[in-house]
């Protein structure tokens, strides 16, 4: 039976016709202001959603009285109120697995940049100014052999470790819920916890899903337990730091860098110190961003909407019944 579907973020011509062969579509994107109107009348109608990086709460949901499914162009979840996703019994599938590599990229990308002062360095060279050798006032830190402490030890962070332990020769500390040490990290990458591992680190890396127990988790009190001197990174959600207390430990010259990849509001506020601050390295959000990895993420979510629309079980679904366990536990 055909259904409707409302694809909310653009996706490649190939899979949104393989969409339309099976269902009716509406293509509107709320981001985009001029097609706000179109995405809420969609909405109301939707038995299907497919997309990303939209915020959808109580309010949008309720507007959704026909929805079935959510297909999330994205591993992360927090754009969705689960609560309310579990309580309707609406499906919600996202693309885990597809990005672990390329995010553990941009991850390390991060470490690398920030150690080695990569940006600052290459906008010496562009602007001119590299007319003699540099002196120390410009040489970075190394990489190799240092201590690396990853918050989250997922798919991605232990995707981080492997480069890490693996490739670097780093000794790795990671802070996780429940021990997870894949054969090939075995007595490479430790378990501790987040006060053993910040004190430790030469370079804190965080790769966790934002939930209510993950907001705000790095503050002023974090911040102060890390070396001095140490690099922070976050290729996870902005929401899990407290920017201010962030940028009041760059601003102290406690911490020597930070690498972020996601901030709290995105896209960066023009009058945010994050965009222009001398010790950060910041990126749009690029994270899973290669063309290879993006058409990957847009194939599993279109087979996942299919699937679950036609009855079938969808490859990723997220298991909202075990969230709704854990957080009632
Ligand atoms: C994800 O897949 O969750 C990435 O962060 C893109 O939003």
């Amino acid at each position: 039976m055909r259904k409707n579907v409302l694809v909310f973020r653009p996706i490649p011509d190939d899979l949104l016709a393989r969409i339309e062969s099976e269902h009716d579509v509406i293509v509107a994107d709320p981001r985009q202001p001029a097609q706000l109107p179109a995405f809420r009348a969609a909405l109301a109608n939707a038995h299907g959603l497919i997309g990303s990086s939209v915020k959808l709460g109580a309010a949008e949901l309720a507007e959704a009285g026909q929805l079935e499914v959510i297909s999330s162009i994205s591993v992360g979840v927090d754009n969705y109120d689960l609560p309310c996703l579990h309580r309707r019994g609406i499906t919600l599938c996202h693309t885990p697995g597809v990005l672990t590599e390329t995010t553990a990229d941009t991850v390390f990308a991060l470490i690398m940049a920030t150690s080695r002062r990569l940006v600052e360095l290459a906008a010496h060279v562009r602007e001119g100014r590299w007319a003699a050798n540099i002196g120390e006032g410009l040489f970075g830190w190394d990489v190799h052999g240092k201590t690396l402490a990853i918050l989250g030890f997922g798919r991605i962070g232990q995707a981080v470790a492997r480069r890490a332990a693996l490739g670097f020769g780093m000794e790795v500390l990671y802070v996780n819920e429940t021990a997870a040490e894949p054969r090939d990290l075995v007595g490479r990458a430790t378990r501790t916890d987040l006060d053993d591992a910040l004190q430790r680190a030469d370079i804190v890396a965080v790769t966790l899903p934002l939930t209510d127990s993950t907001r705000g988790l790095m503050g002023l009190r974090e911040f102060a337990l890390m070396k001095p001197g140490a690099i922070f990174v976050n290729g996870a959600r902005g929401q899990i730091v407290q920017e201010d207390a962030l940028l009041a430990a760059l601003d102290s010259g406690h911490l020597r860098a930070a690498g972020l990849d996601v901030f709290a509001t995105e896209p960066l506020p023009q009058d945010s110190p994050l965009r222009s601050h001398p010790r950060v390295t910041a990126l749009p959000h690029i994270g899973s961003a290669t063309h290879e990895t993006r058409r990957a993420m847009a194939e599993l979510a279109t087979r996942n909407l299919l699937d679950a629309l036609a009855g079938r079980q969808p490859a990723a679904r997220f298991d909202l019944a075990a969230f709704a366990a854990r957080a009632a536990a």
